[in-house]
C-alpha cells in the first residue's frame, strides 16, 4: 500500500473508532436494555486496536508521518479506552447500560476525536503546546458533557482543563523565535551581475513594461491580464551562452508591484528578483535594471515575484531561453509555455492549437513550460522521440520514447527532440487535446488517456555525478510538508513547513561551500512542486530509492502526497534565497522559506 493510502485509512480509521466510541456512549447514556451497549463497546475496542495498528503502520513509513498519532493521539485513546473499557464492562455484562456509568464512554470518544483533528488542525510536529490544548478541549468537552447529563464534576478536572488550556495557549503564542542577527550582515541586494559579456558574447537587451491590457485571444475570447509589453506570455527572452542580458523592467499600472524572477536560472542574488529580500517591487512608475551573463544554455522562464501568485496567474511571465554558443542546424525550435489564463488554455499566445508545416527530416525541438500551479500530463504522438533535457539540464543518454505520458510540475521544463517523420506529430495535454499540430493533414487527435507516465527516475544511463547520496553533508535541511493553521495576522488555514507558516518558518541557514542534503517529505494530500531558487539540485532518492537511469538535476520537483525526497546540491551561490513551493497558491499561504547563507540577511 502507498504511503498516501495508508495515511488516508488511518484518518478513515480515527474518524470510525471517534464514532463507535460516541455510539456507545450514547447507548449508555440513554440507559438502553439488551446487548446493543456490550456490542458497540466490543466494536469500539475492537477499532482502537485497529487504530493503534494502523499508526504503527504509518510509522514504518517514516517518523513524520506518525509523530502526532504516536506521541499524542494513540496513547491519549488507549488510556481512555482502557479505564472506560474497565468502568463500564462488568456492568454491561451484568445488567446491560442502566447499570454502567456513560461519562468514561464519552471521554473514550472524546480522546479518540484527538487524533483525526491534531492531525488536520495541527499536523507535523504536535509540541508542547499543541498537546495541551488538545488535551484542554478533551476535558472541556468532558465537563459540558457532565453538565448537561447531571454527573457531578470533581474540581481537580476543572483545574487541570484550565490549567492545561493557558499554558498550552500561552506557549502557543509565545512570539516565534525570530531570525539570528547579530554581527555585521550583508544584502543579497548588492550581489549583482557582472556589466559584461564573456569573451565573444554580446549584450541582449530587453525592454518590458509591466502593463494591464485587455487581450482578445485568437479564439476571439476577451481577458483581463497582467501583461510585460501588452502581451501574455510576456516578449521571449533569448540569448546565446556567454551573452549579457540586460532587462529593463518598467511598471505602468501594477498597482502591487513587479519585479523579474529568472525561474531555474542561478544568477547572481541581486538579479533573482524577489521582492524585500533581493530588491524592492518595482511599483507604478518605478524601474529596475537586471544583468546577468548567460552561463548556462537550455529552457527556463521568467516570472513577477511579486503577489506572484495572482501576478503569475493573469499573465506576467514569459519564456527564457539560452542557446548553445555555436549556431544550431536550422530546424524548428519552440519554446511553449503551457498557461492556464481566465480558464483557457494558452500554448505559447494562443489558445487554438498551434500549427505548423515542417519538411520531413527536419531536426525539433519542443521546450515545455508548465506555468501552472498543477502538474501539466503531455503526450507526444506520431514519432519516436527523446526527452533530452529537464529544466534546462541535458539528460544522459536519453532513450526513443512511443506512448507514454509526461507529467511535468508546475514550474518545470521538459525539452523534447525529434526528427520530423513524413507523417503528422501531435502534442498532446491531458490525454486528449491536441496543443500542437506539425504537418497535420486532417489527422484526428490520438488518444494518450491510457498511455503510462514515464519515471525520470529510470530513464536514460547513469553517468558519474560531482557528489552522491554517499557523500558526508555539511548540511542536512529536513522538511515535512502539510496543512495547517497559522497564527500569524490571525488563525488561518496555512501550508506549513514543520507546522510553521511564512514567515514564521525559521531560516535555512547554510555556509559558503557547503554540501547540503535537502529532505522533503509530503504529509498532507496535495502535490508539492518544490523550487529552490539560486541552485539546481541533484535528486538523490524518492522513497528511499535512488534513480537508476540519468543522474537528475532539477529546479522543480514535484513531492506527491506521501513521498520522501532527498536531493543535493553544493551551497556556491551566496546570497538569500527563496526555498519555497510552487503551487503559488501554497507559497501564498505559508509555504516558503528563506535559504541565507552564512552573513546575509534575509
Ligand atoms: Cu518560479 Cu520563487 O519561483
Ligand atoms: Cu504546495
Amino acid at each position: 500500500m502507498s504511503t498516501s493510502a495508508l495515511i488516508a485509512l488511518d484518518l478513515l480509521v480515527a474518524v470510525l473508532v471517534t464514532a463507535a466510541w460516541l455510539a456507545a456512549a450514547g447507548v449508555v447514556a440513554a440507559g438502553r436494555r439488551g446487548r446493543l451497549a456490550p456490542v458497540l463497546l466490543a466494536g469500539a475496542l475492537a477499532l482502537t486496536v485497529a487504530r493503534a495498528a494502523s499508526a504503527l503502520l504509518l510509522a514504518g513509513r517514516g517518523w513524520w508521518f506518525a509523530q502526532e498519532k504516536l506521541v499524542l493521539a494513540v496513547p491519549l485513546l488507549l488510556a481512555a479506552a482502557g479505564y472506560a473499557a474497565a468502568r463500564t464492562l462488568p456492568a454491561l455484562l451484568r445488567g446491560g447500560a442502566p447499570g454502567a456509568p456513560a461519562m468514561p464512554l464519552f471521554m473514550a470518544a472524546f480522546s479518540a476525536a484527538v487524533g483525526p483533528v491534531v492531525t488536520m488542525v495541527i499536523g507535523y510536529p504536535v509540541g508542547l503546546s499543541g498537546a495541551l490544548v488538545a488535551l484542554a478541549l478533551v476535558g472541556a468537552a468532558g465537563l459540558v458533557t457532565a453538565r448537561a447529563t447531571n454527573v457531578r464534576i470533581p474540581a481537580a478536572a476543572v483545574a487541570l482543563t484550565v490549567l492545561f488550556g493557558l499554558v498550552g495557549g500561552g506557549l502557543a503564542v509565545r512570539p516565534t523565535p525570530g531570525h539570528a542577527h547579530g554581527g555585521d550582515h550583508l544584502a543579497s541586494s548588492a550581489l549583482r551581475g557582472p556589466a559584461t559579456p564573456a569573451p565573444g558574447g554580446a549584450v541582449r537587451r530587453y525592454d518590458l513594461t509591466a502593463q494591464t491590457a485587455t487581450l482578445t485571444l485568437p479564439s476571439g475570447r476577451r481577458v483581463d491580464a497582467w501583461t510585460f509589453n501588452g502581451t501574455v506570455p510576456g516578449p521571449p527572452v533569448a540569448a546565446r551562452q556567454g551573452d549579457l542580458l540586460e532587462v529593463h523592467l518598467r511598471n505602468r499600472d501594477i498597482t502591487p508591484g513587479v519585479t523579474l524572477h529568472w525561474h531555474g536560472y542561478d544568477v547572481p542574488a541581486g538579479e533573482d528578483g524577489v521582492p524585500g529580500v533581493t530588491q524592492d517591487a518595482v511599483t507604478p512608475g518605478g524601474e529596475f535594471v537586471y544583468r546577468f551573463r548567460a552561463d548556462q544554455v537550455g529552457t527556463y522562464w521568467y516570472h513577477t515575484h511579486e503577489v506572484s501568485d495572482r501576478g503569475v496567474k493573469l499573465g506576467l511571465y514569459g519564456s527564457f531561453v539560452v542557446y548553445p554558443r555555436a549556431a544550431q542546424s536550422a530546424g524548428l525550435d519552440l519554446a511553449l509555455p503551457v498557461h492556464t489564463l481566465a480558464g483557457a488554455t494558452l500554448v505559447g499566445d494562443t489558445d487554438q492549437p498551434v500549427e505548423r508545416r515542417v519538411a520531413p527530416g527536419t531536426p525539433v525541438r519542443l521546450r515545455l513550460t508548465d506555468t501552472d500551479d498543477t502538474p501539466r500530463r503531455f503526450a507526444l504522438a506520431g514519432v519516436a522521440y527523446r526527452l533530452v533535457a529537464v529544466d534546462g539540464n541535458d539528460l544522459n543518454a536519453p532513450g526513443e520514447l512511443t506512448s507514454v505520458t509526461l507529467r511535468l510540475p508546475a514550474g518545470g521544463r521538459y525539452d523534447l527532440a525529434f526528427t520530423m517523420p513524413v507523417g503528422p506529430v501531435t502534442l498532446v495535454l491531458n490525454g486528449d487535446t491536441a496543443i500542437v499540430r506539425l504537418n497535420p493533414d486532417g489527422a484526428a487527435t490520438p488518444d494518450a488517456r491510457s498511455w503510462p507516465e514515464l519515471d525520470l527516475l529510470g530513464y536514460g544511463s547513469p553517468a558519474p555525478t560531482p557528489f552522491g547520496p554517499d557523500d558526508r553533508f555539511d548540511r542536512d535541511l529536513s522538511m515535512v510538508l502539510d496543512r495547517g493553521l497559522s497564527l500569524s495576522g490571525g488563525l488561518q488555514h496555512a501550508f506549513t513547513i514543520n507546522g510553521r507558516a511564512f514567515p514564521d518558518v525559521p531560516t535555512q541557514v547554510v555556509a559558503e561551500g557547503d554540501l547540503v542534503r535537502m529532505t522533503v517529505v509530503n504529509r498532507g494530500t496535495a502535490t508539492h512542486p518544490w523550487h529552490l531558487h539560486g541552485h539546481r539540485v541533484l535528486v538523490l532518492s524518492r522513497d528511499g530509492r535512488g534513480p537508476t537511469g540519468t543522474p537528475l538535476l532539477l529546479d522543480t520537483f514535484d513531492v506527491r502526497p506521501g513521498e520522501v525526497w532527498q536531493v543535493a546540491f553544493r551551497a556556491d551561490n551566496p546570497g538569500v534565497w527563496m526555498n519555497h513551493c510552487h503551487n503559488l497558491s501554497h507559497a501564498d499561504k505559508g509555504m516558503m522559506a528563506h535559504l541565507a547563507y552564512r552573513g546575509f540577511e534575509p
